[in-house]
């Protein structure tokens, strides 16, 4: 267990407006700092006030990009709780992309703790009107100062959030997505399963073209034969063929989404086919025109589950379900938001509240509530 210090922010910005949220554009006022040095592993955990952080010029995550992220999300249940949404898959994650850029693991529950940490101390920021939450970032830089291209042998993990809205001004209406052929995020022995700051990178131009033509990102297809479809920019995508879903398998380019688990964990409690394979643009282009394309769909942490209204492949464009939801689009999304929010059972165990995780956590928020006046009278005041 971590001994997370907490050094709260003398100044608090004003709350935004819930009703004008846009996504990754205002953060809360305290971040999550972790420090890890060879010899000495992971340490000093902190809740410090948001701000710069100060990294000489030659830093390594600058140069050669042994930088990952992650993104998961608290929510606000109609009670006035927060919780978060299966965030031990988060660290998993994070883990598995830590090997590939051998970055050092950071335990699942300091990962969590961590998570839990910083949202109880920012916990006026997650906003309670329906459709918004508090996105959270955790991610881990290399920070030696050394131009020679091996690993870091120090790293700092932090975890930063913001309260949002929509990932897609569309919001939950159907988004286009252009086939892109040109260029290519990730091939199998590379790095497209992890989240890693490069593979977006990469993703930049073809995404800034797309947009330019007035699409919402770019459906990558694989880095060999160009034909079989990956996933989309920010999501992973699923659709519904002749009454069966398809999705593509993991082959070690596309990222393991978890809202994509999630979505086939319910399909199956649904009955309904599901088959992860190869798919080629070929195939789907076949379905769509001969009418059996039914839904698309992409899904990701920040977008949830989002229609797609329209595919472009090279000169070829296809509507789905009319340009508008379909009916299984809407229930997973619905299934999926209402056990996130809390107004749906949750009966796979997936959302962990956020509870006070420390005396420490518990005499800070006393704190910050009761203006140093706090409720626990200096009960819970940590004693080293
Ligand atoms: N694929 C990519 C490239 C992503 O950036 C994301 C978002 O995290 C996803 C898929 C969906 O993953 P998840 O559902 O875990 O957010
Ligand atoms: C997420 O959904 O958490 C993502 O990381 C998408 C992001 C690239 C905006």
């Amino acid at each position: 267990m971590l001994d997370i210090q907490v050094n709260l922010a003398a100044q608090r910005k004003p709350l935004p407006d819930p009703d004008t949220l846009q996504f990754g554009k205002v953060f809360t006022d305290h971040m999550f700092l972790m420090n890890y040095d060879a010899g000495q592993g992971w340490h000093d955990p902190r809740v410090v006030p948001y701000g710069p952080l100060s990294m000489e010029p030659s830093c390594m995550v600058f140069h050669y990009a042994q930088e990952i992220f992650e993104g998961l999300k608290a929510y606000r249940t109609p009670e006035g709780k927060v919780q978060l949404f299966r965030p031990v898959e988060n660290a998993r994650r994070l883990n598995s992309s830590c090997q590939r850029l051998c970055i050092p693991e950071i335990p699942e529950e300091d990962f969590v703790q961590a998570v839990k940490a910083l949202v109880k101390v920012d916990e006026a920021w997650v906003p309670n009107k329906l459709g918004t939450s508090l996105y959270i970032r955790p991610f881990v830089i290399a920070t030696d100062c050394s131009l020679g291209v091996h690993a870091s042998h120090s790293y700092l993990f932090a975890i930063i959030c913001c309260p949002v809205g929509a990932y897609y001004p569309e919001g939950i209406n159907p988004v286009k997505i252009y086939v892109e052929s040109e260029d290519v995020r990730a091939v199998k022995g590379g790095t497209g399963y992890t989240k890693c700051g490069g593979n977006y990178a990469a993703s930049i131009r073809a995404g800034e073209r797309a947009e330019a033509q007035g699409y919402s990102q770019v459906l990558w297809l694989d880095g060999v034969h160009r034909k079989y479809i990956e996933e989309v920019g920010a999501m992973n995508v699923l659709f519904k063929v002749s009454g069966k879903v398809i999705t593509p398998q993991l082959t070690g380019s596309v990222l393991p989404g978890i809202t994509r688990k999630s979505c086939l964990e319910l399909l199956k409690d649904w009955g309904i086919p599901v088959e992860e394979r190869l798919i080629t643009a070929q195939e789907l282009f076949d379905a769509a025109k001969a009418g059996t394309l039914e839904e698309a769909w992409g899904t990701g942490t920040a977008a949830v589950v989002s229609p797609i209204g329209l595919l472009a492949w090279e000169d070829q464009k296809v509507e789905v379900s009319g340009g508008q939801i379909g009916t299984l689009t809407q229930k997973l999304y619905d299934t999926l938001t209402g056990i996130q929010w809390g107004t749906m059972p949750d009966t796979h165990g997936w959302v962990v509240p956020v509870e006070y995780s420390s005396k420490r956590t518990l005499h800070t928020v006393c704190s910050v509530l009761f203006h140093k006046a706090p409720l626990c009278k200096g009960s819970c005041q940590p004693s080293g």
